[in-house]
């Protein structure tokens, strides 16, 4: 069979990997993929992930039997609609099921009225309302400044490639990041409707399952760390690490958060009129660890893997994704699970005992400026327990050099938490380039 991969991150490299040991010996094109995807798959380095109508002439050119798609712009754009209506099987949700992760204020909407819980939260499109809001909440007569210390949490509706979120401490700061994206177009038109919400305590944790319809099989939980510097300091990034599964939740744990957040999601869709068929990514906040569901509460909805989770979980499982991927976009999961005896919350099933930790080994200076092009040297070899992910790298007259601020990551994997962490520590210390930079403290702080 013919799979085509769109995307060129560490989480394309994954998927590309994962789909390279199928029992299904596909051939594989990735779209425009990156300098490690050249391993196990044919570079279309000339189709964006975003070029929808080339990705579809593509598709019906070469007789791709699978799309996967990696990335959410594509997915919120409508790519698998497209394909659908052009007879060609995808793995990805429809423009609007993506709407998820595409629309914050719809997804908020989505979680509310499906009963799953979520920060308190309003939308707004006017500066004058949020601040009336404000206000009233925090008890300020007219007329006195917003001021205090309160925290907030202030986000851009729209699609911000992860940078559309501002935590506040302080009301004044709540008012210029709201003033910001409705004024002054920080985030462009995804920033022309805004959330403010309720600041959340608690450990994040990522939740993720492939989805038919009602149906889904969890993966198992994982954890990222999305600021730039350890101790998790610093500005956002697209995602410095990840670990999974997590020691501090067994998997009837895991069975109950699941339980308060799938079911009622995908039985909203379903009876919309919009079933979600694909990888749906919960991002959550555990409020209270005392509680038997630990006080889970929602912070979004992804469309689509996450990166670097993918790079984790994709080594751990057992089963074949790319058989699951196929039974998702022809409709057949539940049937494919009581093949494999596998139930919604088996992931312990799916991964044995194996951990896996991945680092990211960044470009100096990212998330903000930083240079592209350095000669990447001294890769670890890889192994049953070390792998290679490429995220932002390019052979250039026959050299691997950086092309982007996550330039590579590497996954280690063990049979524990702490064995996992050691070996990838070990792996990353070798990579070298100018400038190469990466998070000391990824998994270390858990045991
Ligand atoms: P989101 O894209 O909505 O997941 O937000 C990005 C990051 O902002 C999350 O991973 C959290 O670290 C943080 N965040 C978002 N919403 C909240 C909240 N209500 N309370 C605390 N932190 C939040
Ligand atoms: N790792 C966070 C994301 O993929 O959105």
């Amino acid at each position: 069979m013919k799979v085509l991969i769109v995307g060129s991150g560490g989480r394309e490299h994954a998927l590309g990997w994962a789909c390279s040991r199928s029992s299904l010996k596909p051939q594989i094109y990735c779209a425009p993929g990156n300098g490690g995807t050249t391993q196990i798959a044919e570079n279309i380095d000339n189709i964006d992930a975003e070029d929808l109508i080339s990705i579809i002439e593509f598709v019906k050119h070469k007789k791709i039997d699978l799309t996967i798609v990696g990335p959410e712009v594509p997915l919120v754009d409508g790519l698998a609609d497209m394909l659908k209506k052009s007879k060609c099987k995808v793995f990805g949700p429809t423009q609007k099921a993506a709407r998820i992760e595409g629309s914050k204020a719809f997804a908020k909407r989505l979680v509310d009225e499906a009963g799953v819980p979520t920060a308190e939260f309003e939308v707004f499109r006017k500066i004058t309302r949020a601040e009336k809001y404000l206000r009233e909440l925090c008890s300020l007569p007219v007329g006195a400044p917003i001021a205090g210390n309160k925290p907030f949490v202030v986000k851009a509706s729209g699609l911000a490639a992860g940078k559309g979120v501002r935590v506040c401490s302080k009301l004044e700061e709540v008012i210029d990041a709201a003033r910001d994206m409705l004024e002054h177009g920080a985030f462009g038109k995804a920033g022309s409707k805004i959330i403010i919400e309720e600041y959340l305590n608690g450990i994040e944790t990522s939740l993720m399952a492939f989805v038919d319809g009602e149906d889904y099989l969890l993966l198992p939980p994982s954890r990222d760390h999305k600021q730039a510097f350890d101790n998790d300091k610093g500005p956002n990034t697209g995602g410095m690490g990840a670990f999974s599964p997590l020691d501090d939740l067994t998997s009837e744990d895991t069975a109950r958060i699941a339980e308060k957040v799938f079911p009622p999601i995908l039985k909203k869709f379903v009876k919309q009129g919009t079933p979600y068929s694909g990888l749906l990514y919960a991002g959550l906040m555990l409020t209270d660890y005392s509680k038997e569901d630990k006080g889970v509460k929602v912070l979004e909805f992804n469309c689509r893997f996450g990166d670097p989770e993918a790079q984790v979980l994709l080594p751990i499982i057992k089963v074949d994704p790319l058989e699951i991927m196929l039974a998702v976009a022809e409709n057949r999961l539940k049937q494919w699970m009581v093949d494999n005896d596998l139930e919604p919350h088996d992931w312990q099933k799916l991964t044995g005992d194996r951990h896996a930790v991945t680092v990211v080994a960044a470009a100096s200076g990212y998330p903000e400026s930083y240079p592209k092009g350095m000669l990447i040297e001294n890769l670890p070899s890889e192994n049953d327990d070390v792998i290679l992910f490429h995220a932002g790298t390019a052979i250039k007259r026959g050299r691997l050099v950086t092309s982007g601020g996550r330039a590579l990551d590497v996954t280690g994997l063990g049979g524990s938490h702490k064995k996992a962490v050691e070996t990838v520590y070990a792996a990353i210390e070798q990579v070298k380039f100018k400038g190469v930079r990466f998070r000391t403290d990824i998994g270390r702080k858990e045991y």
